[in-house]
């Protein structure tokens, strides 16, 4: 099935299964914006936890905060963000489409790479076990013609990025020949920059109201509330981590819960000596991967971006980007911000944000590894990864969420094989004892083969059937959702066999 119907399945699976629901749903939508239901609400607060987790339990230097949405507007005006949080967008005159110049061009970069790819994969189909991709890359007319043109595009792109150079970006788009996928034409307008914060007035006194932000990002909470924190005996290097929500006009929003205008994001910034902050960088950047990888996704779905145009505060950055159906996308940002953010703040605020080194006897600004992750954009990496339609041998067919099981929204469904016998009564009292260690999921309606369809499609990893048998010996038929093999335990060992395969402790001692 082509990736692209893939997605399009996805989307209404979440829907249907009280997932993902668009917000406002039923006055038809509010462009970007999205609600989270039944199971998404708990897949999400899972992935929460796994992450908040791994930050403040994991470490010892590592505390968490949850600072107000409304902050005071300078610290915007400090940030850069009121004058510099813009995206370069160009409208195509013939479909009043507006697009981000930057995207259009990072999507032709793409082309380029699946060209080649389509060139090496031939190939490699060609040759067989004899194939050496290396040589082939390296020697292969066609592949080599594709690889200049690339290489020529990214490096005008990244110098037309540096320099902020709109006319340049426009330029490229022209002489790349990149139409409008909904015109199919090339009247493109000029390229011109886009503040992408959300404002609203606050008060109302005689002098009038005062205009703030909606937080474009929730570190800022975190930089000015450095102060605080540190005098809670804090210690240089040492981190603050937190969980809320940020608001972006984006210009084009898409692929579904990919880009919104209101998401969550999970940051944590992570104040260092000057000088260690390359050190600290390297180390975040394992430290984030390892935690992407427990999930058994597979290793191939993992690569580093590093960017090629770094802020003028930051001095390395790179995104971790997972293999989704539309390619490898951004998923978390790591970004060495030096003392960038604090040092504004200092300004700004008058205020002095220094710290004072015991074992330097010196003070200085702290430098920053930041790590910022979408919440929602690490939802739809799982969903789409875990989302899959399966041939079974007895010729039907299933659709299975193969969740982690650790983040898997129920964890247990205890089904009385009848509605009658006192099946059900001994199916609730098991859930009566199990629902106080993890989320338990009761169901009597159709066959037992529908039902496990049923858990399958929220990705319920353990299903228990309540047989007549049960009433005798105490035990239940256990189904492993994603072997469907059958197992039959006692009641009372239930606890014991589950608990550690779908606890986030266990998905933790992974990577500590
Ligand atoms: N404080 C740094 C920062 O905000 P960013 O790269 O702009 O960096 C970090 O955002 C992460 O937030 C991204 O990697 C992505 O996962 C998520 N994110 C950013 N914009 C988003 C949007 N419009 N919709 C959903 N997630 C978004």
């Amino acid at each position: 099935m082509a990736q692209e119907d893939v997605f399009k399945k996805l989307v209404s699976h979440c829907k249907e299964y009280g997932f993902v629901f668009p917000s406002s749903d039923i006055y038809d939508g509010l462009g970007a914006v999205y609600d989270y239901g039944q199971m998404g609400v708990e897949l999400k607060n899972n992935i929460k936890k796994y992450w908040w987790d791994s930050m403040v339990l994991l470490h010892e230097n590592i505390v968490g905060i949850d600072s107000a949405i409304f902050m005071h507007p300078t610290i915007w005006k400090a940030s850069g963000h009121v004058d510099a949080f813009n995206d370069p967008l160009i409208d195509n005159k013939d479909s009043k489409k507006r697009y981000r110049a930057d995207v259009l061009i990072e999507d032709q970069l793409a082309k380029y790479d699946d060209k080649i790819n389509k060139e090496v994969a031939k190939a490699a189909k060609r040759f067989g076990e004899a194939f050496d991709e290396a040589q082939f890359r390296s020697t292969n007319g066609r592949v080599l013609e594709h690889q200049a043109k690339r290489d020529a595009l990214h490096e005008r792109f990244a110098k037309a990025l540096n320099d902020n150079n709109l006319e340049e970006l426009r330029q490229i788009i022209v002489d790349e020949e990149i139409a409008c996928p909904i015109s199919g034409t090339k009247n493109w307008t000029e390229v011109r920059q886009f503040n992408l914060m959300f404002s609203t007035e606050m008060g109302s006194t005689a002098d009038g109201s005062m205009k703030i932000y909606l937080r474009p990002e929730t570190a800022q909470g975190i930089f000015v509330n450095y102060l605080n924190v540190k005098t809670g005996r804090m210690k240089v290097p040492f981190g603050i981590a937190q969980i809320g929500k940020a608001f972006r006009n984006e210009i084009v929003a898409r692929q579904f819960i990919f880009r919104m205008r209101e998401f969550e994001q999970m940051e944590m910034q992570f104040f260092v000596r000057p000088g260690s902050e390359l050190e600290y960088f390297k180390k975040w950047k394992e430290i984030r991967l390892k935690w992407h990888k427990a999930l058994g996704f597979g290793d191939d779905h993992y690569r580093f971006h590093d960017h090629d145009k770094l802020a003028h505060y930051a001095n390395a950055a790179t995104d971790i980007e997972f293999l989704m159906p539309f390619g490898f996308k951004e998923v978390e940002g790591i970004h060495s911000r030096t003392n960038f953010d604090l040092s504004q703040h200092e300004k700004f605020s008058g205020k002095s944000i220094k710290y004072f080194d015991p074992e330097l006897n010196e003070s200085y600004t702290p430098y920053v590894i930041e790590t910022s992750i979408g919440v929602d954009r690490m939802f739809l990496s799982i969903m789409s990864a875990a989302y899959c339609e399966e041939q079974l041998e007895n010729g039907e067919s299933r659709v299975v969420l193969k969740l982690p099981a650790a983040l898997a929204p129920v964890k247990l469904a205890v089904m009385p094989l009848v509605k009658k016998d006192g099946l059900p009564e001994k199916a609730r009292e098991i859930i009566d004892n199990l629902k106080f260690h993890f989320h338990c999921q009761y169901d009597e309606k159709d066959s037992i083969g529908k039902r496990y369809r049923r858990q399958d499609a929220i990705g319920t990893p353990y299903c228990v059937t309540v047989d007549h048998q049960t009433l005798e010996d105490n035990c239940v038929t256990l189904r492993n959702r994603d072997t469907m093999e059958q197992e039959r335990v006692a009641i009372s060992e239930l606890n014991n066999i589950i608990a550690d395969r779908v606890s986030i402790t266990s998905l933790l001692k992974t990577i500590q």
